[in-house]
């Protein structure tokens, strides 16, 4: 019997973490979704791997959950998990997903968080150094054993609603639907493309200019950080966060 977790990454870090848990098996959500992955029909352990966007579910985590779970035969399933990644403070999103799975009829049984580097740039500006990347994931890696320890055992634990529960995830929700962003390339481009095969969103476009950003921006920050030539430019943002995968662990078309 296959044990799956189905990840949404942006910048590699729930790929890195959704690895760490022991006996499962990683699909990329966008793989699954071009035919690419399958998840089967008999998988009885299935886990959600995503980061915390805007106190809230990823968005194209959500979108998966709503598009492909819902039109799926969940019959089989016996023991679903959610494992977060997020960088400070997810609030009620473990409360989020559990919500989004009960409305198409899945019991969630256990979710955990673990806290990583952040690569959202419209608040820090800069990116995260590398020592205390680090010092994050030596920590991380502590917490993920612990995670994998409950899931191997099959804990029930899911986290709970809190307070303005409703209120929180309508301003996550709207908070993270796609729009255009203040992304753009500079003269150090070399057409190499990565950026518009990393893009979880297919949001970018290789021109003879250059990489078009269209209006579908989640603004994971995937493209800026992988830029092998750290040519994409987003107003007053410094360094970049290269992430634990390789990049090419990241490239879904
Ligand atoms: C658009 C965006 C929004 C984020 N919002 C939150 C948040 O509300 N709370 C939090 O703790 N971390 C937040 N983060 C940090 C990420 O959850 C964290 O860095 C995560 O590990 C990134 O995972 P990834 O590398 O798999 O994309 C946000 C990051 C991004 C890019």
């Amino acid at each position: 019997m296959e044990r799956i977790i189905a990840v949404y990454t942006g910048t590699g870090n729930t790929l890195y973490a959704a690895r760490k848990i022991e006996g499962y098996r990683t699909v990329l959500i966008e793989k699954v979704l071009s035919g690419e992955e399958t998840i089967p029909d008999d998988t009885e352990c299935l886990g959600f791997a995503f980061p915390a966007y805007c106190w809230g579910v990823a968005y194209p985590m959500r979108r998966f959950i709503r598009e492909y779970m819902a039109q799926r035969d969940n019959s089989a399933l016996e023991y679903v998990f959610a494992l977060l990644t997020m960088a400070s403070t997810p609030l009620y999103t473990l409360a989020d997903f559990d919500k989004e799975l009960g409305d198409i009829g899945i019991a969630l049984a256990y979710s955990a968080c673990v806290k990583m580097p952040d690569a959202y740039l419209p608040l820090q500006k800069k990116a995260v150094p590398e020592e205390k990347a680090r010092e994050a994931f030596a920590k991380a890696d502590i917490r993920l054993r612990e995670i994998s320890g409950e899931i191997a055992k099959e804990t029930i634990s899911v986290a709970k609603r809190g307070p303005l529960f409703r209120f929180i995830r309508a301003v996550s929700m709207k908070a993270i639907t796609p729009q255009r962003n203040r992304l753009s390339a500079d003269g150090r481009c070399i057409k190499c493309s990565l950026c518009e095969r990393i893009c979880p969103m297919g949001n970018i476009r290789m021109s003879e200019k250059g990489p078009e950003f269209g209006s579908e921006c989640i603004s994971c920050f995937a493209c800026y950080h992988r830029c092998p030539q750290n040519a994409i430019a987003y107003p007053g943002a410094r360094g970049q966060y290269r992430g634990p995968v390789p990049s090419e662990e990241l490239i879904r078309r």
